[in-house]
């Protein structure tokens, strides 16, 4: 019989706390499809004395995160706090460094020092587990470190913010203003507590550099991103986008260019019959070229309170750290596909072995400044980035093979 694997639990807003609940009311199927109990065993958050929805009778209340990241009753912290700094950062980093896995839905804190923590985790022995950070109920981060670990990968695309997408969604359908879809979204707990972070682009480049991390083994690089959000949009760029056949969307595109890893976000021109011009609302979608197989497209709820429960959030990466030791524990296997990469198979599922699949010296340079400038006047490119200006928009190239 394999001892449960035990959590602490830092952070319990509404994610949290449904991690709580989950783990508390699917303990059997949990612990079916993992092949080992999970519990909660103790947790940490701002106010002890604030009423929640969950039971934490019998869970112990730590008094900080970082005394709960090295506490010697659990093996996995699941960091649920937010933000790229501090606590978080140094909660999550005494966690690895002593041995512990760690599970973090922290989209910030990964799009800047994913690297370093991958290497800690690897260090000591851990896993680093953080599918909720990017496509909320998508399985995108497994998709790309290890469904597609044999695949080159020439780009990642996709609508990465639901906020965006479900305001643009209702400033086409409804003819509203940007301020009044705002306002909704706000509403409806899509938008992150600073909504100019969704809406000018931001979130959408922290999740567009983990997923290009990933995808080309490049460090994580939220700075390389060429950004640019939604905020200028208004009701008459979508009509003139739909009188010539198009929609616009948000778009996330990380590409592999014969100078280095393109990383952009921007207002995009699609054409309405291509599939990503059928993601509507606050959903998310992915679409991943892969060398020799035709795109793959993941779509998937992209936020607010009815996103689906399991098997998304913090639990999917928890399950895979709960497996882990006990599937792999020992074994490393040394994967190679001749003159392109190498992964470690063991480590694939459960640190950053796919932050590291290129060697330095062949690593594609991730490039800083404004690539969108040449991208804007190819005449073969499959999606119109917006500049905002309608007399530009009109001058943009057809783009027939989207
Ligand atoms: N504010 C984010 C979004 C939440 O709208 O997509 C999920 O990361």
């Amino acid at each position: 019989m394999v001892a449960p694997l035990k959590l602490g639990i830092a952070g319990l807003g509404t994610v949290g706390a449904e991690v709580v609940r989950l783990i508390e009311t699917q303990a059997r199927v949990l612990a079916g499809r993992s092949g080992r109990g999970i519990r909660v065993v103790a947790v940490t958050a701002r106010s002890k004395a604030k009423k929640r929805s969950v039971d934490l009778r019998g869970v112990e209340w730590v008094k900080d995160p970082l005394a709960l990241a090295t506490h010697p009753g659990i093996d996995c912290f699941v960091e649920l706090m937010g933000g790229a700094g501090d606590p978080a950062l140094a909660a999550v980093e005494a966690a690895l460094n002593a041995g512990k896995s760690v599970v973090t839905a922290n989209k910030a804190l990964l799009a800047k020092h994913g690297l370093k923590l991958a290497k800690a985790a690897e260090k000591h022995g851990g896993a680093l587990n953080f599918e909720a950070a990017v496509g909320a109920a998508i399985p995108v981060i497994k998709t790309l470190r290890e469904g597609l670990a044999g695949t080159g990968i020439s780009r990642v695309y996709g609508i990465l913010n639901g906020t965006c997408n479900y305001i643009l969604t209702r400033m086409e359908q409804e003819g509203l203003s940007f301020a009044e879809c705002l306002k909704d979204a706000q509403r409806l707990g899509y938008a992150e507590a600073n909504p100019s972070f969704d809406v000018d682009g931001h979130d959408t480049a922290q999740k567009l550099a983990i997923l290009a991390s990933l995808a080309f083994g490049t460090k994580v690089a939220q700075s390389a991103v060429y950004v640019e959000g939604i905020s200028s949009i208004a009701p008459e760029d979508l009509r003139a986008a739909a009188d010539l056949g198009y929609r616009v969307k948000l778009l996330g595109v990380a590409v592999r260019t014969a100078t280095g890893i393109e990383q952009r976000v921007h207002p995009t021109m699609v054409p309405k019959s291509s599939s990503i011009a059928q993601v509507m609302g606050v959903t998310n979608a992915v679409t991943i070229d892969g060398e020799g197989i035709p795109p793959i497209t993941l779509v998937g709820p992209g936020a607010g309170e009815q996103r689906p429960r399991p098997p998304w959030w913090p639990t999917s990466p928890t399950l895979r750290a709960a497996s882990a030791p006990i599937r792999s524990a020992g074994r490393s296997r040394s994967c190679a596909t001749p003159g392109r990469r190498r992964w470690s198979a063991t480590r694939a599922a459960t640190t950053s072995a796919s932050w590291r699949a290129i060697s330095p010296a062949r690593r594609p340079r991730s490039r800083p400044g404004s690539p969108s400038r040449r991208f804007r006047s190819s005449r073969s490119c499959s999606v119109i980035p917006m500049a905002g200006s309608r007399r530009q928009m009109a001058r943009r190239c057809p783009c027939p093979s989207f």
